[in-house]
């Protein structure tokens, strides 16, 4: 193989460019060239194909750094669909007369979806990548415990997941961590839940963190770092009742409570808490306020006034109880150790795989206690139910404690190897060293687009 092409596709992360590093300095080291499309599958959709040279002399472009959290390539959530055949073999000829002899697509589920019609007419490999967490299963048969259902309009399926097993071995676990997810939960324990508890403490308040992830709740599951009181995760239907106890003991005991919701929660009628506490923007449009915002409506309707008038002195439920999403914070920035180390051997990896004639695979991150960490590699159709589609990967119910609203004791083994020893010291190093750099002050933020856009080619 002389020479592979190389994109991102989906919502970034905070170790894409990690992961292109481990697939370019691999890639130099076995004199492969590796160009870098633009802005995920719309760069190849594009007629002109604009493309970066990553390693001209196999020697890796200085813009390509490991620990800058995006892509320098650009990402998009533009997809190829299977059933576009026409378009699948431009894109084909395109890359064929680029010279591409095998792609690396770094992105989530919906990437593979995007990878599969190509990967019929030229070798294909997924890196993954999500803040989710959701890409692989927690054991091997759980990729076929799906039910289909006539959807709505004809043709169109909705798809259910069944119970499954109750129980599960983490050395189960395919692809136990993917890039991104580290660092996202390092956002949310530390920048979001810890430091909004002294504000709540102080305030005698009651605090809703929103965790993104989804329908999956592994960030959730992990902002337990953060010591909040209470973890909603969207696997488990919120039992309302039970919840709002918790809350009202808590409340008693410390005067105050922090409660991490993720953002995919759902009712006991599997009705998203998001999806159902609706308001008008100004325009008289409908908005949906996101789960935070619904629990927090529900609270003060079903808490009241008076039990915080009678508490803070005078002061309404409105508030006593505050939200806030956490957003793109989780999806951005530097990555930490666990995230680069791990993006970059799954990026070699990927090289790897292709240059020994493998296709249509995903490579993975495994654990066994054994071992440790190593990556490893599987077909892409392992993930994908009996019609074919790749569902988001979900908490196992046996990680989560519903009782207590905390992980359980295995939910607790899953988190520790990821995150003991997660942080180098290098990154706190590095917020000593730059966070009050002089230089910013005075100096402009210095895109890394501006520098890629004179590295642009075109076909
Ligand atoms: O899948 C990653 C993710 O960050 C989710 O956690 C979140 O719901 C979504 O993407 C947000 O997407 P966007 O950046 O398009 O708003």
């Amino acid at each position: 193989m002389r020479r592979i092409g190389i994109l991102t596709a989906g919502g970034d992360t905070p170790a894409l460019n990690a992961t292109i590093h481990g697939a370019v300095v691999r890639a130099n080291a076995l004199k492969i060239e590796v160009y870098g499309i633009i802005k995920g599958f719309s760069g190849m959709l594009n007629p002109r194909v604009p493309h970066v040279h990553l390693n001209p002399l196999f020697s890796t472009i200085p813009e390509l750094s490991p620990v800058v959290g995006g892509t320098l390539l650009g990402a998009s959530r533009t997809y190829i669909h299977a059933h576009d055949h026409e378009t699948v073999q431009e894109v084909a000829c395109r890359l064929e007369k680029l010279g591409i002899e095998g792609l690396i697509c770094i992105g989530g589920d919906g990437t593979i979806n995007g990878m599969q019609p190509l990967s019929d007419c030229f070798p294909t490999v997924l890196g993954p990548k999500t803040i989710d967490n959701d890409l692989g299963l927690n054991y091997a048969e759980e990729a076929t415990e799906w039910m289909r259902e006539a959807g709505p309009a004809a043709g169109r399926f909705t798809y259910r997941k069944l119970p499954g097993r109750p129980e599960m071995e983490l050395e189960e676990i395919i692809n136990y961590a993917t890039p991104g997810y580290a660092t996202a939960v390092y956002v949310a324990a530390a920048s979001g839940i810890q430091r909004i508890r002294t504000t709540a403490e102080s305030h005698r308040r009651i605090a809703i963190v929103e965790v993104m992830g989804r329908d999956s709740g592994y960030i959730a599951l992990g902002s337990a770092y953060g010591q909040p009181d209470i973890i909603l995760v969207p696997e488990v239907p919120l039992n309302y009742h039970r919840f709002e106890q918790r809350v009202r003991e808590l409340y008693e005991l410390q005067k105050h409570v922090v409660i991490v919701v993720g953002e995919g929660v759902v009712d006991e009628q599997g009705q998203s808490l998001g999806a159902i506490s609706k308001s008008t923007d100004p325009a008289g449009n409908v908005t949906f306020s996101g789960a935070a915002d619904a629990l927090k409506q529900m609270l003060c309707k079903t808490i009241g006034d008076d039990y915080f008038v009678e508490r803070r002195r005078n002061e309404s439920a409105d508030s006593a109880v505050f939200t806030r999403k956490l957003g793109h914070t989780q999806r951005g920035g530097r990555p930490i150790l666990f995230d680069r180390f791990h993006a970059s051997q799954l990026g070699g990896k990927a090289v790897d795989v292709l240059v020994e004639g493998f296709n249509n695979c995903v490579v993975t991150l495994q654990w066994t206690a054994g071992r440790g960490f190593y990556v490893d590699s599987i077909a892409a159709n392992k993930l994908r139910d009996q019609w074919g589609i790749i569902h988001p990967r979900q908490l196992h119910h046996s990680l989560y404690d519903p009782h207590r609203f905390q992980p359980s004791r295995l939910g607790v083994e899953f988190l520790l190897p990821i995150f003991t020893n997660a942080i180098g010291a290098d990154d706190l190093e590095e917020v000593r060293l730059h966070q009050f750099n002089p230089g910013n002050l005075t100096r402009r933020y210095q895109s890394v687009n501006v520098d890629i856009q004179k590295r642009l080619r075109y076909l």
